[in-house]
């Protein structure tokens, strides 16, 4: 797919997420060529410029794996203009679509591999493309963990798939939620610190991460000291972008840009970056 060029989508169906103050929503887009809707394929942590018709355009990670054709799904929270308008539209609106835009995961380097993801609030939504070709995939990965939290249980994301991978026995789930909650059965604290509680064995394993600033730094700084060694770690990075393909410069990293070399990076291309994380 040319990047330059924004191709209409149709919104099949929409999830709410969260509510509060910045809620979040899952939309279901369908490209509206057939070409396009048989072919369009991606990589797990790859993004697309999503267009709301005469309000501008927001990059987002597409959460769906490329192994479930015919749609791409972006779960979206509500920050400004063109998040606002987005949250606005209703199924069966249309909008356009161009990329898909970075490098993603590299999924195919890691099979054979025991893979803990560790995700903060809507950071579980590049992890879920992620998660979710694994799972369409399961013989040809190790051992899958996530390790995932938000502020309080109705903040968690995709609620009704992880109360499905928990039932499985070839994906275990470890959640969090920040302040105790009546009810709440599982840990109460921070990602990081149910993290280091569970301490994942670092042999054979890479454990990849997204979420708020704040928890990457925690995250990665616990993975360190548990013995990941920095070509065992990796993040997704969030940076304002305009152009999307390594034009206007808006993006940079030190001499990285977010767009063209990532957004998915490894500890070790990040730790001497010092506004990197
Ligand atoms: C590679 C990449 C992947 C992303 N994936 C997702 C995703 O899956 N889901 C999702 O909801 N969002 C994602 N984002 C962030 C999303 O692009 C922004 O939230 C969106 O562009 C905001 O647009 P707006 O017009 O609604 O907000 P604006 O009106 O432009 O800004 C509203 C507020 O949001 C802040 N803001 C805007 N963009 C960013 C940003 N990139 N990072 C931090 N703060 C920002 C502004 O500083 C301002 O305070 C991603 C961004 C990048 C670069
Ligand atoms: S967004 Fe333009 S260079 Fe990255």
């Amino acid at each position: 797919m040319n990047p330059y060029i924004p191709h209409p989508v149709t919104i099949e169906k929409i999830i709410q997420e969260t509510g509060g103050p910045r809620p979040i929503k899952t939309f279901r887009l369908v490209f509206l060529e057939d070409e396009l809707r048989e072919n369009f394929t991606h990589k797990p942590g790859q993004c697309v410029m999503v267009n709301v018709l005469g309000k501008g355009e927001s990059m987002f990670a597409i959460t769906s794996p490329p192994t479930r054709r015919g749609y791409i799904d972006v779960s979206v929270m509500r920050m400004g203009k063109v998040t606002t308008a987005l949250h606005q539209c209703e199924a069966g609106e249309t909008l356009a679509v161009r990329g898909p835009y970075g490098n993603g995961f590299p999924v195919e380097e890691w099979k054979g591999k025991n893979i803990i993801f560790i995700g903060g609030g809507i950071g579980l939504s590049p992890l879920g493309a992620v998660i979710r070709y694994m799972l369409d995939r399961r013989e040809e990965y190790g051992k899958l963990t996530v390790i995932y939290g938000a502020r309080s249980s109705a903040d968690l994301c995709f609620k009704e798939e992880l109360r499905e991978w928990k039932k499985r026995n070839d994906i275990d789930v470890h959640l969090s939620i920040d302040v105790e909650e009546e009810g709440w059965e599982e840990f109460v604290g921070f990602v990081p610190a149910n993290l280091m509680r569970l301490s994942p064995s670092p042999d054979n394993a890479i454990a990849i991460t997204c979420g708020p600033p704040i928890m990457i730094k925690f995250v990665i700084e616990n993975l360190v000291e548990i013995g990941f060694g920095d070509e065992q770690i990796y993040t997704t990075l969030e940076r304002r972008m305009k152009c999307g393909i390594g034009k206007c410069g808006r993006c940079n990293i030190g001499n990285l840009y977010v767009c063209k070399d990532g957004p998915v990076f490894s500890y070790a291309q990040l730790k001497d970056i010092p506004e990197a994380l």
